[in-house]
Protein backbone atom coordinates (compact mmCIF):
# COMPACT_ATOMS: atom_id res chain seq x y z
CA UNK A 1 0.00 0.00 0.00
CA UNK A 2 1.51 3.33 -0.73
CA UNK A 3 1.07 6.27 1.98
CA UNK A 4 -1.41 9.06 0.64
CA UNK A 5 0.33 12.21 0.85
CA UNK A 6 -0.74 15.86 1.05
CA UNK A 7 2.05 18.83 1.12
CA UNK A 8 1.06 22.34 0.90
CA UNK A 9 3.33 24.67 -0.88
CA UNK A 10 3.15 28.07 0.80
CA UNK A 11 5.48 29.28 -1.93
CA UNK A 12 6.69 32.98 -1.00
CA UNK A 13 3.22 33.89 1.28
CA UNK A 14 3.22 34.49 5.16
CA UNK A 15 4.12 36.26 7.54
CA UNK A 16 4.65 35.40 11.78
CA UNK A 17 1.22 36.14 12.55
CA UNK A 18 -0.37 34.55 9.30
CA UNK A 19 1.65 31.46 9.91
CA UNK A 20 0.47 30.80 13.61
CA UNK A 21 -3.01 30.87 12.52
CA UNK A 22 -2.98 28.92 10.17
CA UNK A 23 -1.02 26.40 11.87
CA UNK A 24 -2.73 25.97 14.88
CA UNK A 25 -5.99 26.39 12.47
CA UNK A 26 -4.72 22.83 10.86
CA UNK A 27 -3.57 21.55 13.83
CA UNK A 28 -7.14 21.59 14.92
CA UNK A 29 -9.12 20.54 12.43
CA UNK A 30 -6.69 17.00 11.82
CA UNK A 31 -8.09 14.29 13.56
CA UNK A 32 -9.80 12.11 11.18
CA UNK A 33 -6.61 12.46 8.64
CA UNK A 34 -4.93 9.22 7.47
CA UNK A 35 -2.89 11.06 5.08
CA UNK A 36 0.75 12.33 5.94
CA UNK A 37 0.72 15.78 6.15
CA UNK A 38 3.53 18.36 5.18
CA UNK A 39 3.92 22.13 4.77
CA UNK A 40 6.60 23.65 2.60
CA UNK A 41 7.13 27.16 4.13
CA UNK A 42 9.34 29.86 2.52
CA UNK A 43 12.72 29.19 4.46
CA UNK A 44 12.66 32.13 6.95
CA UNK A 45 10.05 30.60 8.79
CA UNK A 46 10.85 26.86 8.80
CA UNK A 47 12.38 27.35 12.50
CA UNK A 48 8.70 28.39 13.34
CA UNK A 49 7.16 25.97 11.64
CA UNK A 50 9.30 23.59 13.43
CA UNK A 51 8.14 25.24 17.01
CA UNK A 52 4.62 24.75 15.96
CA UNK A 53 4.63 21.57 14.55
CA UNK A 54 6.78 19.86 17.63
CA UNK A 55 5.06 16.40 18.52
CA UNK A 56 2.38 17.23 15.80
CA UNK A 57 1.60 14.70 13.01
CA UNK A 58 2.87 17.39 10.39
CA UNK A 59 5.69 17.35 8.55
CA UNK A 60 7.76 20.17 7.30
CA UNK A 61 10.01 20.59 4.36
CA UNK A 62 11.90 23.85 2.33
CA UNK A 63 10.93 24.55 -0.96
CA UNK A 64 14.36 24.32 -2.57
CA UNK A 65 17.79 23.49 -2.29
CA UNK A 66 21.65 23.94 -3.77
CA UNK A 67 23.56 21.24 -5.14
CA UNK A 68 26.52 22.69 -3.20
CA UNK A 69 27.59 21.84 0.58
CA UNK A 70 28.36 24.44 1.78
CA UNK A 71 30.80 27.62 0.94
CA UNK A 72 30.55 31.23 -1.04
CA UNK A 73 27.32 30.74 -2.64
CA UNK A 74 25.02 33.38 -1.16
CA UNK A 75 21.30 33.08 -1.06
CA UNK A 76 21.48 29.64 -1.23
CA UNK A 77 20.58 26.79 1.18
CA UNK A 78 22.04 23.35 1.45
CA UNK A 79 20.13 20.06 2.03
CA UNK A 80 22.18 19.82 5.36
CA UNK A 81 20.84 22.96 6.40
CA UNK A 82 17.25 21.66 5.97
CA UNK A 83 18.21 18.44 8.07
CA UNK A 84 19.56 20.41 10.62
CA UNK A 85 15.76 22.61 10.76
CA UNK A 86 14.78 18.91 11.23
CA UNK A 87 12.95 18.97 7.65
CA UNK A 88 11.60 15.78 5.87
CA UNK A 89 11.20 17.16 2.68
CA UNK A 90 12.04 19.68 0.17
CA UNK A 91 10.24 20.46 -3.25
CA UNK A 92 12.67 20.18 -6.36
CA UNK A 93 12.35 21.12 -9.56
CA UNK A 94 8.82 23.15 -9.24
CA UNK A 95 7.73 24.81 -12.65
CA UNK A 96 8.27 28.20 -11.12
CA UNK A 97 12.09 27.21 -10.32
CA UNK A 98 12.40 25.61 -13.92
CA UNK A 99 10.65 28.78 -15.65
CA UNK A 100 12.09 31.64 -13.36
CA UNK A 101 15.30 30.54 -12.49
CA UNK A 102 16.70 28.31 -15.40
CA UNK A 103 16.66 25.25 -13.83
CA UNK A 104 17.64 22.17 -16.22
CA UNK A 105 16.53 18.83 -16.32
CA UNK A 106 19.91 17.54 -15.23
CA UNK A 107 19.76 20.12 -12.19
CA UNK A 108 16.77 19.55 -10.94
CA UNK A 109 17.77 15.23 -10.72
CA UNK A 110 21.55 16.73 -9.03
CA UNK A 111 19.37 18.26 -6.21
CA UNK A 112 16.99 15.32 -6.06
CA UNK A 113 20.66 13.51 -5.48
CA UNK A 114 21.46 15.74 -2.87
CA UNK A 115 18.47 15.70 -0.81
CA UNK A 116 18.43 12.30 -1.20
CA UNK A 117 22.45 12.15 0.33
CA UNK A 118 20.77 14.51 3.59
CA UNK A 119 18.00 11.76 4.04
CA UNK A 120 15.18 14.35 3.19
CA UNK A 121 12.35 12.92 1.12
CA UNK A 122 12.25 14.94 -2.45
CA UNK A 123 8.85 16.30 -3.63
CA UNK A 124 10.03 15.72 -7.54
CA UNK A 125 8.08 17.73 -9.82
CA UNK A 126 7.23 17.25 -12.94
CA UNK A 127 4.87 19.15 -15.53
CA UNK A 128 4.48 20.10 -19.37
CA UNK A 129 2.94 23.45 -20.26
CA UNK A 130 0.09 24.56 -22.13
CA UNK A 131 2.08 24.22 -25.94
CA UNK A 132 3.16 21.05 -24.79
CA UNK A 133 0.05 20.02 -24.05
CA UNK A 134 -1.69 21.32 -27.03
CA UNK A 135 1.29 19.66 -29.75
CA UNK A 136 1.07 16.58 -27.97
CA UNK A 137 4.14 16.51 -26.10
CA UNK A 138 2.71 15.90 -22.60
CA UNK A 139 4.19 12.53 -22.48
CA UNK A 140 7.83 13.87 -24.02
CA UNK A 141 8.36 16.71 -21.81
CA UNK A 142 7.68 14.47 -19.08
CA UNK A 143 9.73 11.31 -19.64
CA UNK A 144 12.75 13.87 -20.57
CA UNK A 145 12.42 15.02 -16.80
CA UNK A 146 11.62 11.78 -15.14
CA UNK A 147 14.60 9.74 -17.18
CA UNK A 148 16.59 12.56 -16.07
CA UNK A 149 16.26 11.44 -12.42
CA UNK A 150 16.27 8.17 -12.92
CA UNK A 151 19.81 8.39 -14.85
CA UNK A 152 21.16 10.58 -11.70
CA UNK A 153 19.85 8.72 -8.62
CA UNK A 154 19.03 5.07 -10.15
CA UNK A 155 15.56 3.60 -10.59
CA UNK A 156 15.73 2.18 -6.77
CA UNK A 157 16.43 5.78 -5.10
CA UNK A 158 12.20 6.22 -6.24
CA UNK A 159 11.28 4.13 -3.44
CA UNK A 160 12.59 7.21 -1.33
CA UNK A 161 11.11 10.18 -3.50
CA UNK A 162 7.75 11.24 -4.21
CA UNK A 163 6.87 12.18 -7.62
CA UNK A 164 4.47 15.52 -8.20
CA UNK A 165 2.73 15.55 -11.27
CA UNK A 166 1.81 19.32 -12.03
CA UNK A 167 0.81 20.39 -15.28
CA UNK A 168 2.07 24.28 -15.62
CA UNK A 169 -1.12 25.19 -17.01
CA UNK A 170 -2.93 24.63 -13.89
CA UNK A 171 -0.85 25.96 -11.06
CA UNK A 172 -2.39 28.51 -9.67
CA UNK A 173 -5.11 29.31 -12.57
CA UNK A 174 -8.30 27.63 -11.24
CA UNK A 175 -8.19 24.96 -14.13
CA UNK A 176 -7.59 21.87 -12.41
CA UNK A 177 -6.67 18.89 -14.68
CA UNK A 178 -9.93 16.07 -15.02
CA UNK A 179 -9.07 13.65 -13.01
CA UNK A 180 -9.24 11.43 -16.27
CA UNK A 181 -6.15 13.68 -17.50
CA UNK A 182 -4.47 14.00 -14.28
CA UNK A 183 -4.56 9.68 -13.88
CA UNK A 184 -3.35 9.39 -17.53
CA UNK A 185 -0.57 10.70 -16.91
CA UNK A 186 0.42 9.19 -13.74
CA UNK A 187 -0.22 5.78 -15.07
CA UNK A 188 2.34 7.12 -17.68
CA UNK A 189 5.25 7.92 -15.09
CA UNK A 190 4.28 4.49 -13.07
CA UNK A 191 4.98 2.91 -16.46
CA UNK A 192 7.65 4.37 -17.10
CA UNK A 193 9.18 3.66 -13.71
CA UNK A 194 7.91 -0.07 -14.11
CA UNK A 195 9.92 -0.54 -17.40
CA UNK A 196 13.27 0.09 -14.74
CA UNK A 197 11.78 -2.20 -11.64
CA UNK A 198 7.61 -2.96 -11.37
CA UNK A 199 8.66 -3.26 -7.16
CA UNK A 200 9.73 0.53 -7.31
CA UNK A 201 6.83 1.49 -8.84
CA UNK A 202 3.85 -0.29 -7.29
CA UNK A 203 5.19 1.67 -4.09
CA UNK A 204 6.03 5.82 -5.11
CA UNK A 205 3.92 7.93 -4.53
CA UNK A 206 2.76 10.41 -7.04
CA UNK A 207 0.72 13.27 -6.13
CA UNK A 208 -1.16 15.59 -8.63
CA UNK A 209 -0.75 19.53 -7.57
CA UNK A 210 -2.36 22.47 -9.92
CA UNK A 211 -5.72 24.15 -8.22
CA UNK A 212 -6.30 21.35 -6.17
CA UNK A 213 -9.03 22.62 -3.59
CA UNK A 214 -11.10 21.34 -1.15
CA UNK A 215 -14.09 20.80 -3.72
CA UNK A 216 -12.35 18.74 -6.42
CA UNK A 217 -9.64 16.75 -4.34
CA UNK A 218 -11.98 13.91 -3.63
CA UNK A 219 -12.34 13.25 -7.22
CA UNK A 220 -9.09 13.62 -8.14
CA UNK A 221 -7.75 11.55 -4.91
CA UNK A 222 -10.10 8.18 -6.10
CA UNK A 223 -7.86 7.87 -9.26
CA UNK A 224 -6.11 4.35 -8.73
CA UNK A 225 -2.67 6.08 -9.31
CA UNK A 226 -2.95 9.58 -7.75
CA UNK A 227 -2.06 9.44 -4.05
CA UNK A 228 -2.78 12.94 -2.76
CA UNK A 229 -1.72 16.59 -3.80
CA UNK A 230 0.89 19.10 -3.93
CA UNK A 231 -1.27 22.12 -2.92
CA UNK A 232 -0.37 25.75 -3.15
CA UNK A 233 -3.04 28.15 -3.08
CA UNK A 234 -5.27 26.12 -1.04
CA UNK A 235 -2.91 25.23 1.45
CA UNK A 236 -2.92 28.59 2.87
CA UNK A 237 -6.59 28.67 4.30
CA UNK A 238 -6.41 26.53 7.63
CA UNK A 239 -10.28 24.70 6.75
CA UNK A 240 -9.73 24.35 2.61
CA UNK A 241 -6.19 22.72 3.54
CA UNK A 242 -7.46 20.31 6.37
CA UNK A 243 -10.32 19.47 3.67
CA UNK A 244 -7.94 18.46 0.83
CA UNK A 245 -5.87 16.35 3.98
CA UNK A 246 -9.43 14.30 4.88
CA UNK A 247 -10.09 13.55 0.89
CA UNK A 248 -6.71 11.58 0.53
CA UNK A 249 -6.63 8.44 1.99
P1 LIG B 1 -1.81 25.81 -6.86
O1 LIG B 1 -0.24 25.52 -6.85
O2 LIG B 1 -2.46 24.79 -5.97
O3 LIG B 1 -1.95 27.21 -6.31
O4 LIG B 1 -2.27 25.70 -8.27
C1 LIG B 1 0.27 24.21 -6.84
C2 LIG B 1 1.77 24.23 -6.85
O5 LIG B 1 2.35 25.09 -7.51
O6 LIG B 1 2.43 23.40 -6.19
Amino acid sequence: MRQALVAGNWKMNGSLENNEALLKGLLEQLDDVTAKVAVCPSFVYLSQARDLLAGSQVGFGGQDLSTEASGAFTGEISAEMLNDFGCEYVIVGHSERRDNHGETNELVAQKTQVALNAGLTPLFCVGEHLEDRESEQTEAVIAAQLDAAIETCGIDAFENIVIAYEPVWAIGTGKTATSEQAQEVHAFIRNRLAGHDQNVAKQTTILYGGSVKAANAEELFSMPDVDGGLVGGASLDAAEFAAICKAAK
